[in-house]
């Protein structure tokens, strides 16, 4: 049976960033790929655990370079990253030595992630909308080299 992941993130978690909403797509497609992995028995595929990990490092990045780009504060946000990234490699550390079940470690990275979406990101993206109309709106400073 083939399961279909082809759109997995809820209308209500879109923040009208299209760069960082398909890359927010691309992450709960990938907890929801690991979720299905994971049921049953067999050995957890640890090293899509990683690549998750990666691909958040990736993720964040990428908003820090919006940001950037348009001028908006990222200082708390950045800090917020970092956090849950070491929150994240340490409890992976915890499935890799049995100490936590991978079941764990999913429902612990969707929680964070969509309270992170709807608290941090939002107000991100509105941060970055209106910094993007401020410099579209501003009057344009013409220097005349004519003495
Ligand atoms: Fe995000
Ligand atoms: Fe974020």
């Amino acid at each position: 049976m083939e399961i279909n992941l082809a759109g997995v993130l809820p209308e209500a978690l879109l923040i009208d960033l299209p760069e960082i909403d398909v890359q927010h797509e691309e992450i709960f497609r990938r907890i929801e790929s690991l979720k299905a992995a994971c049921f049953g028995s067999g050995p957890a595929p640890l090293e899509g655990f990683q690549s998750l990990l990666d691909y958040l490092k990736h993720h964040f990045a990428t908003e820090e370079q919006v940001a950037l780009e348009a001028a908006a504060d990222f200082v708390d946000h950045a800090k917020v990253h970092r956090e849950n990234l070491h929150a994240l490699r340490r409890a992976l550390g915890e499935v890799r030595h049995g100490k936590r079940d991978v079941h764990s470690f999913l429902r612990y990275a969707e929680y964070w992630f969509e309270r992170h979406i709807n608290e941090e990101d939002k107000p991100f993206a509105a941060s970055v909308r209106a910094c993007r109309l401020k410099s579209s709106t501003a009057p344009q400073l013409v220097v005349s080299l004519q003495a």
